[in-house]
């Protein structure tokens, strides 16, 4: 499968979101990633369905929602109601994991589940022909430009031999740290969409900052 490319607006200009979003999506963005932080799953605090719901007006391609929100059953129908295509929660965020994501499908929203950096695949074996996707989290989630966490790469590989022997379907997503010197060894290892914010929003060129990323595969 080709490797797909989710700029994380994390770390766009919040002061111009719509018109960062037009230039990701102009410049060759598979998906568009959307962290939605709460300040007690994590310690920042970022937007919630409002921004999402204008957003989606710009006619974005795939909206990926990352819910790094505590108790996140209590707003995934206000998420896919204002436009998620896929929502992903964490597994260390709720007691109900395997609710939640019958919860997210029953409203044709495509499900993900997510594990900290210190959160071992054992975790979601039992629920992984449930799901669509896995974000593995390359940095403790929270913010953006930090150091990819190497270990990750393990991970990554172990989980993509999991489902190769149990012929499943669920893409890898990683987020975190991922750049152009790491892009290509992630995407051997097994991740089909990677997730990168400072890398590309920070770069001159975010074509080119796309395409480094995707030229590594
Ligand atoms: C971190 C977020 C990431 C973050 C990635 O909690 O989930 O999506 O924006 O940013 P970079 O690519 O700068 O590490
Ligand atoms: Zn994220």
């Amino acid at each position: 499968m080709s490797l797909k490319i989710a700029p994380s607006i994390l770390s766009a200009n919040f002061a111009k979101l719509g018109e960062e979003v037009t230039a990701v999506t102009k410049a060759g963005a598979d998906w568009i990633h959307i962290d939605v932080m709460d300040g007690r799953f994590v310690p920042n605090i970022t937007i919630g369905p409002v921004v999402l719901n204008s957003l989606k007006t710009l006619n974005p391609p795939f909206l990926d929602v990352h819910l790094m929100i505590v108790e996140p059953e209590k707003y995934i129908d206000d998420f896919a109601q204002a436009g998620a295509n896929l929502l992903t929660v964490h597994i260390e965020a709720t007691h109900h994991v395997h609710r939640a994501i019958q919860q997210i499908k029953k409203l044709g929203v495509q499900a993900g589940v997510s594990l900290n950096p210190a959160t071992p695949i054992s975790s979601i074996q039992h629920i992984l022909s449930d799901i669509d996707l896995v974000l593995i989290m390359s940095v403790n989630p929270g913010f953006g430009g930090q150091k990819f966490i190497p270990e990750s790469l393990e991970k990554i590989k172990a989980l993509d031999k999991i489902r190769k022997e149990k012929n499943l379907n669920f893409l890898i997503e990683v987020d975190g740290g991922i750049n152009d010197q790491n892009a290509k060894d992630l995407h051997s290892a097994g991740a089909d969409v990677l997730v990168a914010g400072n890398y590309i929003f920070k770069s001159k060129n975010y074509q080119q900052a796309i395409q480094a990323l995707k030229s590594t595969s």
